[in-house]
């Protein structure tokens, strides 16, 4: 298996690490594998027997990546059978995921990805491409890190109907209002400590306006559910307007608040909402939940951790080899 690399920051590392730590174990699954390019935003780095993978993390880190060959590049001029697109997300325009993911599908190469700004802008026609050109597009990563869903819902619970699905997809929300619903404190106070301790962005609008849950149920509901949903038809609030009066009152009537999202065939909504605080979505800290409500095999929960650089690997690493050995 040739893999190549388009994107090496916190996860493209972390899945190149585990490809080096794992490399005798991985082999059961994948057989030979090896990895011919790695680029990032300024170029890369490739050879067509294989790099160093341990070399070339350690020019990412002192000083960055030749600049070989672009992103562009690898994808249409080297032979390749998996392209893992780790760039960042942009819900806007899918880009520059979108154009990596077209080009490679239109190849009839296969692709891994945990990046949601293409999905969210163009899941039924890149579905359909992937189709048309007999490749195969894996995205377990995009929607809840490390936590099964995509393969959860499809595999094990293949024969079921999703009817609708409801969740915590941010670990940073979930972690600030964990925090306001223990200590009490105001929500500014605790997304600062958020940023110091790297758990929040400088900027957090992302995360706290509920954009990165939107464009994750956005995805859920469509792979799921079969709908054509658009990242415009989630009705959206974030979480800056909670008060610590807002958790006591809800605390007093044995509740706590969550951003909740939750899709239907009637709505995709992310909002802060009551949960009873003895619910499997009353969940603390950084993780995800999701439960997946099914026509034969009732209401199932899962719960994981939702980010981090080897847990999204983890995602990356099941889809790659579910694409060796499963097919749904
Ligand atoms: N981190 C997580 O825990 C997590 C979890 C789930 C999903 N995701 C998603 O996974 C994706 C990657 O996340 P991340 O945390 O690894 O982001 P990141 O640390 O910001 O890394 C993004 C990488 O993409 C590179 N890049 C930007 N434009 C590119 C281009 N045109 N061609 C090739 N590479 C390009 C960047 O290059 P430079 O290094 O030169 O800047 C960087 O190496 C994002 O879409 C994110 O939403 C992340």
């Amino acid at each position: 298996m040739n893999i190549v690399i388009i994107g090496f920051g916190s996860v493209g590392r972390g899945v190149t690490r585990v490809l080096i730590e794992k490399k005798k174990f991985l082999r059961n699954f994948l057989g030979d594998y090896k990895v011919i390019a790695v680029t990032d935003s300024s170029g890369g780095i490739y050879d067509e027997n294989g790099l160093d993978l341990r070399k070339v993390l350690e020019m990412k880190s002192k000083g960055g990546l030749p600049k070989e060959i672009t992103s562009i590049e690898v994808i249409r001029d080297l032979d390749f059978d998996v392209c893992i697109e780790v760039t960042p997300t942009n819900v806007e325009n899918g880009e520059p995921g979108l154009t990596h993911i077209r080009e490679c599908l239109k190849k009839g190469v296969d692709v891994v990805t945990s990046n949601k700004g293409p999905l969210v802008v163009a899941f039924r026609e890149l579905m359909n491409l992937a189709k048309k050109n007999n490749a195969r597009l894996m995205f377990e990563a995009t929607v809840g890190g490390a936590m099964p869903v995509i393969k959860l819902a499809k595999i094990d619970l293949a024969g079921n109907e999703i009817l609708s699905v409801r969740g915590i997809l941010n670990g940073t929300c979930n972690y600030i209002l964990s925090r306001m619903e223990k200590e009490l404190l105001p929500y500014e106070l605790i997304l600062e400590e958020a940023k110091e301790l790297g758990i929040a962005e400088r900027d957090p609008t992302y995360d706290v306006e509920g954009i990165d849950a939107g464009a994750k149920l956005v995805i859920i509901a469509n792979a799921l559910m079969g709908l054509d949903a658009k990242f415009k038809d989630v009705e959206r609030v974030g979480i800056s307007n909670l008060t610590p009066e807002a958790f006591k009152v809800a605390l007093e009537n044995g509740y706590t608040i969550r951003l909740i999202a939750e899709a239907n065939r009637d709505f995709l909504r992310v909002s802060p909402r009551l949960v009873p605080l003895n619910h499997p979505l009353a969940i603390y800290g950084t993780l995800n939940a999701l439960e997946i409500e099914t026509n034969l095999a009732g209401n199932v929960f899962v719960i994981g951790k939702g980010a981090g650089s080897v847990e999204t690997a983890s995602a990356i690493i099941s889809d790659l080899i579910c694409l060796k050995s499963l097919r749904y």
